[in-house]
């Protein structure tokens, strides 16, 4: 941990391949961050995924760098005492086709930068340049491996731009001798995050050769194309310094630091080559990624392509000694983790039949996602906040209660459509034991805890999601996590809890997980949305239903905690009113997954063709019809009805039921939850 608590790091380009690594690395040093990115190159996908691998938000804004007020803004907005300039255009032979919206988008966006840092202060930046500023290396005797000091003679617009930057900061600092910049010349970068969930996704046929070879594999191309096997090398093909993408990332952080142990008061500029010393042809690389898949992947030996040369790796000396960096991870490491990336992800971060918008009126504002998924006649859209499901249409009705402004979710307290926790349902009294201890929770029901407290699950922005295909192509898996810090409405240990959505052609099915660092700290995990089979009618009388169960909990009429009696309900309707916990089964397992579902109830309504089932693996269910709801203008009592497969209400204090809702650090918690949807026979 190095970086400084209150202080923001702004990344520039942060949402691309680059610096969405680098950003993962900042964030476990312990650095917070600030992106800046137009998304030009990029998705915001990217950022989201990296607030998933790090389970922390991270701050984002679409603006461009040449936008000095929108910048200026970001820089009024945080403390920021560096910035990590990634952003660029950098495709070689578009530029030089464009190079004027190079030198517009390069050096003029970095002019700005900078005038926006010196109004404001910050003097210290990490600047992302290019082995290619060196240009043909072969054109003297002795300069490979290449060391800094090596003349600078870039070939192509885009090189120069990085040469006339590179020149920039160190005019500034010689006016100014207080600056801090470090130039880092990139060689080959490759590869991916282990964890799969981000990596290189470039728009339209790739110009690099791994990029290139992994559409290959995937089958988006036919072949890769070797741009000529007679330069003097091992197999004649040309030599590069490969290096993996996090290693380059964490080289960002080595020069963070390394200027922040500039003498006080003092500045510097220097450059230093991020490379691993070690070159490998082209040979090389195609056989490692064709290891790395597990099989050899076609190819032509065409002729060699115009600017390049035959060797380009770096003399990493100085980034070793001064910056403590080397890189760690070999060409094999980036095949794998590339190949990972990109069996996860074949389109990249863009998935079929998948889209995301913004609630009404907040544009720009990436907490206020809505993510929409479509299979065939279904259509289901979830939010971040909450993870709640916000809309369910099968053959074109709406089947749940939803709003349309941020505003409305966070004024209602009816739960609606979102995930309950940490603990669905009451616990009595707002308290338990554990290990002899009584642990007081927030009371927001009386003399109960309901929900979770009065700030529960219901109230907090989810991270995410990740959005994937399942392994057969089939159905769209839309992957959500939250962080509940130790503490929160009363309960004890952090909580990490997963909520992933998988959306068939006719079903939405919701798996729970959770793991915590408390040696015992109770969950129970559902979903409380408001059904309603009426054909977009107002009220859900009429609904008729068949329960698999009439064993009911019995509760306490004033307390509404169950008396420890099993009592019966036999209903075949919703018109009148329901709140009640319905036993499925017996079960004193903390992760009910692996269970096989059970159906529960099966509902519809004269007024409409459809069925709503609901299958679980839970050991019980709330049946709730939604009579206390008043969102004025919008929903009224019995609005819907909410069908909360969980765990016993209050299990946590009754020594029988404790084993099902008491979550320990060795365990996890887990559920299914299938709600699927079909036409009346
Ligand atoms: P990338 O295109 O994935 O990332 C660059 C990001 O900057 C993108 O997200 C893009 O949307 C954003 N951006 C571009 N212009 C912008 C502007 N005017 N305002 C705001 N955002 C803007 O590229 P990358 O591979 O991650 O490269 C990052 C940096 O590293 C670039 O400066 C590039 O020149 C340099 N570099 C890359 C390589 C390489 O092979 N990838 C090698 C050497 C140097
Ligand atoms: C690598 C080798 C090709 C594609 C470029 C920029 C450089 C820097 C990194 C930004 C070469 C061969 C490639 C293919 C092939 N970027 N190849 N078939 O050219 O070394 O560097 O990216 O700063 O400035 O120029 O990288 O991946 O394009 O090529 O045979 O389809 O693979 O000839 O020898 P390059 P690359």
């Amino acid at each position: 941990m190095t970086g400084t608590t209150n202080s923001y790091i702004l990344v520039t380009g942060g949402a691309g391949y680059i610096g969405s690594h680098t950003v993962v690395e900042l964030i476990n040093h312990g650095y917070n961050v600030v992106i800046v990115d137009n998304l030009s190159n990029s998705s915001y996908d990217a950022v989201s995924r990296v607030e998933y691998i790090v389970k922390k938000p991270v701050p984002f804004f679409n603006v461009d760098l040449r936008d000095s007020e929108k910048l200026g803004k970001v820089f009024e907005q945080y403390d920021i005492s560096g910035v990590i300039h990634f952003a660029a255009l950098k495709a070689v032979g578009e530029s030089t086709h464009i190079p004027l919206k190079y030198y517009d988008n390069n050096v003029n966006g970095t002019i700005k930068l900078l005038e926006t840092m010196a109004a404001h202060k910050v003097k210290t930046i990490v600047f992302s340049s290019s082995a290619t500023v060196y240009g043909d290396v072969t054109r003297f005797k002795d300069m490979i491996p290449i060391p800094e000091h090596c003349p600078n003679d870039p070939t192509n617009p885009y090189g120069k731009t990085k040469y006339v930057i590179e020149n920039i900061l160190h005019d500034i600092y010689n006016a100014d001798t207080t600056w801090k910049s470090a130039i880092l010349r990139y060689f080959n970068p490759i590869g991916a995050h282990p964890s799969g969930l981000i990596g290189e996704d470039p728009l339209g046929i790739p110009n690099n050769l791994l990029p290139y070879l992994a559409q290959v594999a995937i089958g988006r191309r036919e072949k890769l194309s070797i741009f000529g096997n007679d330069y003097d090398s091992h197999d004649g093909t040309p030599i590069r310094d490969y290096i993996h993408v996090v290693d380059l990332a964490k080289g960002h952080i080595a020069a963070l630091e390394y200027l922040n142990n500039v003498t006080e008061g003092a500045g510097l500029f220097r450059e230093w080559n991020l490379g691993t010393g070690k070159g490998s042809t082209v040979f090389d690389v195609y056989h490692a990624f064709c290891k790395a898949v597990g099989h050899e992947l076609p190819y032509e030996v065409v002729g060699r392509r115009d600017g390049d040369v035959l060797d380009l790796t770096a003399n990493a000396t100085r980034a070793n000694t001064e910056l403590k960096w080397s890189a760690e991870k070999n060409i094999d490491d980036a095949c794998r983790d590339l190949w990972k990336w990109t069996t996860d992800n074949p389109k990249g971060y863009a998935v079929a039949g998948y889209q995301w918008t913004t609630l009404a009126g907040t544009d720009g504002d990436y907490t206020s996602r809505v993510h929409t998924v479509t299979k065939d006649d279904l259509s289901v859209s979830f939010l971040n906040y909450g993870a709640s499901i916000q809309k369910v249409e099968f053959k074109n009705q709406n089947l749940v209660c939803g709003l349309d402004t941020l505003d409305e979710y966070k004024s209602q307290d009816i739960y609606l459509g979102a995930t309950v926790g940490r603990y669905a349902n009451r616990i009595a009294n707002g308290q338990f034991e554990i290990n002899g201890e009584t642990v007081k929770l927030d009371k927001n029901n009386g003399e109960n805890s309901l929900h979770g407290g009065s700030n529960g699950f219901n109230k907090q922005n989810f991270l995410g999601p990740i959005v994937k295909r399942s392994a057969d192509e089939e159905n769209l898996i839309l992957q959500f996590v939250l962080v509940d810090k130790a503490g929160a409405n009363g309960f004890p240990g952090e909580l990490i809890a997963a909520v992933e959505y998988t959306v068939g052609n006719d079903f939405v099915e919701v798996e729970y997980s959770a793991t915590t660092d408390a040696s015992g700290t109770p969950v129970n995990l559902t979903n409380h949305s408001y059904w309603n089979l009426a054909g977009n009618k107002s009220t859900i009388d009429g609904t008729q239903v068949k329960l698999a169960t009439s064993k009911a909990l019995e509760v306490d009429p004033n307390t509404l905690i169950p008396t420890g009696n099993v009592s019966t309900l036999d209903i075949s309707n919703l018109d009148g009113k329901v709140d009640n916990c319905l036993i499925v089964r017996e079960s004193s397992q903390i992760n009910t997954s692996s269970e096989s579902l059970v159906e529960v109830l099966e509902a519809s309504h004269p007024d409409s063709t459809l069925v709503l089932r609901v299958e679980t693996t839970e050991p019980s269910f709330q049946l709730y019809t939604g009579d206390y709801v008043d969102i004025p203008g919008k929903f009224g009592p019995r609005c819907g009805f909410c069908v909360e497969p969980g765990r016993l209400i209050n299990a946590v204090n009754v020594e029988k039921w404790k084993q099902l809702v008491l979550l320990d650090n060795k365990s996890t918690y887990g559920s299914r939850t299938r709600y699927s949807f079909k036409l009346k026979n």
